[in-house]
Formats: structure tokens, C-alpha cells, sequence
């Protein structure tokens, strides 16, 4: 059995680079392993907490039957992704919507296979639940600070945190269950404060609800833990303590605590496998062209994300524009990037590319999106 110990980011193993190799590019190798280790990883870091896998970061079934064998729980946010879930094995009742705003259609189809819990943040959403899942149980998203990250998200989501309660209410008055609050802090969020600041929030809220014979019970911390690519992050363990801590002082001690991470499960456990198709000059920067960029894969870093990129050529290093291989301007990948000279044919390998890469990749311009293999057996 797997501990916490063992590796929670994929490097360049043998192991990796010998099954890499026999395979077209771009591909993303997954080590469903670090899969396992990081959902363990966390599910101690925040314990007692029950852990819903995010499945937009990356809804590989391979990745999913692999959590759902561990216990995981899945948030979804559309019929696709709810059905990839219940494709892993997970228990419709362990399913969760957590996006505020979905199509009528998903909401009555989550209801007809028994999915129970959805996310509020609108008195139309609350409408459209109480219409397509009546009955359902349902808690309120509120906007919080997401300053600290990578990624934020709360601009068009989220309802402010002064509206929760007639929004609970309003969900009660419809026939709903109103159980809990949820937030998310951002995506690949870089200080625990963070979560502190929105535990607060959700404190008062809680309060509140319950001066209006509201009784909660579900607190959903969200996602937002992150993946260390140039730069230190916070370990799941320091987000944990803050997050432990101010659960203890703020809250009942009988509540239900869930998180919902993507990137924190599955981001150190892929490297996407580029191939490079062309080289240039432009007055004195470098450019290499790979068969993988912004539009099939790399998507982040158009929101700033730097990743780790590695070459087998042990030559000292230059420095290098990388850009994907469409016509489009916009598909450059990332400025200032330290390499060693490669020539056309060379691998580029990715490093902590498991989230929002296969899930973001269109096939714009006909380049295909990248395939996903496994390193574990
Ligand atoms: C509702 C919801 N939950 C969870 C997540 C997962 O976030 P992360 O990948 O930062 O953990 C997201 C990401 O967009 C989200 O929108």
C-alpha cells in the first residue's frame, strides 16, 4: 500500500521516458499513482474532510475509476462530465454540482440518476432547481477574495456574501433543503490566508442562518490548492493547519466539512510530451515551435501559468520563446524560457501538467489534442 511518502510529482523516470517514447506526440503521461498519493495526501492534510474530485481539471476515466476505487467523491459541472463519473463507479449520491449556473437540462438529468446536492448563487438558479430536481439539497456559493491565486474565478461566480441568507431562505420557501455554504478561493491559490479570510465569511454566515432557523451543515472549503511549477507553493499540509485551525474555532464541531479540488489531485501527477517542428530567429530572440501549444494543452498560460519545460540534451541552456504550432499569434506559450539548444525532432517534456491541459486542448487549426498514457502499469 502507498503512503503519503511516496512521490507526489512526476519526474523524468526511465519508467516514464521508456513508455513516452514508443508514443506520437503530444501526448500526457499520467502516474495514477501520484493520483492516489495526493488524493491520500490531502484527504489527511484536511482531516476529518471528505475529498470531491474536481472533474474539469482533467476527466480521463482512467483517472476516475482510479478515485472512485479510492473512496473519492466527484463534483461536476455539466451532464458530460456527471456521466464520465458515474462511468468511474461513483454513487450518484456522492456526486455534487458545484457550478452556479447550470443548463436546466443538467439539473433535471443529475436528478433523474439521484444526484442531490447543487450549488446556489442566484435566486434564477434557485428557480430553476426547485423547477427541474424539487427537493433537492442545496448550498449557497459566495464570492471571496481570490487576490492570492494563480487563477481566479470569483468575478463570475459567486453571490455576495450579505445576499446567502435570502438566498437559503428563498431555496427553503421553494421547497428545497438548504445545507451549506461553499467558496472557492481561486485556482492554484498561493497563501492558506486565503481560505481564512472566506472561513470567515462562511462563519457569519452560518451564524445568521441559524438566527433564521436555518440549521447548515455541509461546509465546502472548494479547490484552489496548488501545483508547484518555477516557484515554491504552500503544501497541502500548511493549508490544512489554517484551514483545521479556523474550522475548530468557528465552527459547531458536528459539521461536514468537504473540499473540492482539481488541480491539487491531479496537476503533479502528468507531463505533457511535446515534440519541436520548428526553430527561428526574430532579430535576437530564439524561437521554438512545438506540436503542443496554447490552444491544444497549454491554455494556462495565456492566464500566466509558468511551467517547468525539460529536454533530454544536457548543453547549456538559452534562452528561448516557446510557441504552439497553430497560426495564431496568440498560441505563444511562454517568453524568457531556459533551455539548451534543441533541434527539430527533440522531445519537450512538460513538467506538472496533469490539470486543465487535456480538458482545455481543442483541435483548433487541426492539431490534435494530446493523447493520455499511463506510467504505472
Ligand atoms: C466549483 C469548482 N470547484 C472546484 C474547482 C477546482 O478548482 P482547483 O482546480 O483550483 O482545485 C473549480 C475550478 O474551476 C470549480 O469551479
Amino acid at each position: 500500500m502507498q503512503t503519503i511518502t511516496d512521490a507526489l510529482e512526476l519526474r523524468l523516470t526511465e519508467e516514464l521516458l521508456g513508455r513516452s517514447r514508443l508514443l506520437p506526440t503530444p501526448h500526457l503521461m499520467v502516474d495514477r499513482r501520484i493520483v492516489r498519493a495526493n488524493y491520500r495526501r490531502l484527504l489527511g492534510a484536511l482531516a476529518p474532510c471528505t475529498v470531491s474530485y474536481a472533474v474539469k481539471a482533467n476527466p480521463d476515466p482512467g483517472i476516475l475509476a482510479t478515485l472512485a476505487v479510492e473512496g473519492c467523491d466527484f463534483e461536476v459541472a455539466s451532464e458530460a462530465e456527471m456521466r464520465l463519473a458515474l462511468d468511474a463507479g461513483a454513487a450518484p449520491g456522492r456526486i455534487t454540482s458545484s457550478n452556479p449556473v447550470k443548463p436546466p437540462s443538467f439539473v433535471a438529468a443529475a436528478r433523474a440518476v439521484g444526484v442531490r446536492a447543487f450549488a446556489i448563487d442566484s435566486p434564477a438558479e434557485v428557480e430553476k432547481i426547485a423547477h427541474h430536481a424539487p427537493g433537492s439539497d442545496v448550498y449557497v456559493r459566495i464570492a471571496v477574495d481570490n487576490s492570492e491565486s494563480a487563477w481566479p474565478l470569483s468575478r463570475k461566480h459567486g453571490a455576495d456574501p450579505n445576499e446567502a441568507i435570502a438566498l437559503l431562505g428563498g431555496a427553503a420557501r421553494q421547497g428545497l433543503h438548504p445545507i451549506g455554504v461553499t467558496f472557492h478561493v481561486g485556482s492554484q491559490c498561493l497563501s492558506p490566508h486565503a481560505w481564512r479570510g472566506a472561513l470567515l465569511h462562511c462563519a457569519r454566515i452560518w451564524d445568521e442562518a441559524e438566527r433564521h432557523g436555518i440549521a447548515l451543515s455541509l461546509l465546502n472549503i472548494g479547490g484552489g490548492f496548488p501545483v508547484r511549477h518555477l516557484t515554491q507553493v504552500p503544501e497541502a499540509e500548511e493549508i490544512g493547519q489554517v484551514v483545521r485551525h479556523h474550522i475548530r474555532e468557528l465552527f459547531p464541531a458536528d459539521i461536514r466539512v468537504a473540499a473540492e479540488p482539481g488541480r491539487g489531485l491531479v496537476g503533479s501527477a502528468g507531463v505533457l510530451v511535446a515534440e519541436v517542428i520548428g526553430l527561428a530567429d526574430r532579430g535576437d530572440e530564439r524561437w521554438a515551435f512545438l506540436d503542443a501549444g496554447v490552444f491544444n494543452g497549454l491554455m494556462e498560460t495565456i492566464g500566466g501559468i509558468r511551467y517547468e519545460f525539460l529536454t533530454e540534451r544536457t548543453a547549456e541552456s538559452r534562452i528561448v520563446t516557446l510557441a504552439g504550432p497553430s497560426c495564431d499569434s496568440v498560441d505563444t506559450i511562454q517568453t524568457g524560457v531556459p533551455m539548451p539548444e534543441v533541434e527539430i525532432g527533440d522531445r519537450v517534456y512538460v513538467m506538472a501538467t496533469g490539470a486543465y491541459t487535456l480538458s482545455y486542448a481543442s483541435e483548433f487549426n487541426g492539431f490534435a489534442r494530446p493523447t493520455v498514457a499511463y506510467v504505472d502499469p
